[in-house]
């Protein structure tokens, strides 16, 4: 199988997320490995979207623990309830934060990020890990972003 991505150039974040979304559920719908499945994903969002940022903390014993992602070096380890992560792993809820600076707390890995969203990732009703993303523009995710990446989440055998 050729893994090449087909990466449109739409101004619709929601045509990209169209175009991406099939293509993910078939990158990783024959692979069992959880990891292996993580890099893909954020290879291909990042593919796509260009984020500053993207990919996956895994919960290990009482902490986030880096996973696979795309984007400069991370902090390797967030406790419950620490930065944005750790918050929407506290709380169970995704989290959009249009301005970083704002949110107590926030983790700064890179300087250069200024909005985020971090989803957690569910396996029967207990928070296994989050999803995260970070953009070097203000007030860059929203709803529809929301939406689409619970969609990629849903593809992920946890
Ligand atoms: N900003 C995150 C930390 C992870 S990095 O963005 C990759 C936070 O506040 O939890």
């Amino acid at each position: 199988m050729a893994e090449d991505l087909i990466i449109i150039q739409s101004e619709s974040k929601m045509q990209q997320y169209q175009s991406l979304l099939p293509q993910i559920e078939a990158l990783i719908s024959g692979e069992e490995d959880l990891t292996a499945n993580l890099a893909n994903i954020s290879a291909a969002l990042k593919e796509q979207f260009g984020w500053l940022w993207v990919g996956f903390y895994l919960v290990k014993k009482d902490e986030l623990v880096l996973g696979p992602f795309q984007g400069p070096v991370a902090c390797t380890r967030i406790k419950k309830g620490k930065g944005v992560c750790g918050k929407a792993w506290a709380d169970i809820k995704t989290l959009i934060v249009d301005d970083v600076d704002q949110f107590p707390g926030h983790i700064a890995c890179s300087s250069a990020s200024r909005s985020e969203i971090v989803l957690p990732l569910i396996k029967d009703g207990i928070v296994v890990g989050v999803l995260d993303a970070d953009s070097a523009d203000l007030a860059h995710f929203d709803e529809t972003d929301e939406t689409y990446l619970n969609q990629i989440i849903t593809y992920i055998k946890l």
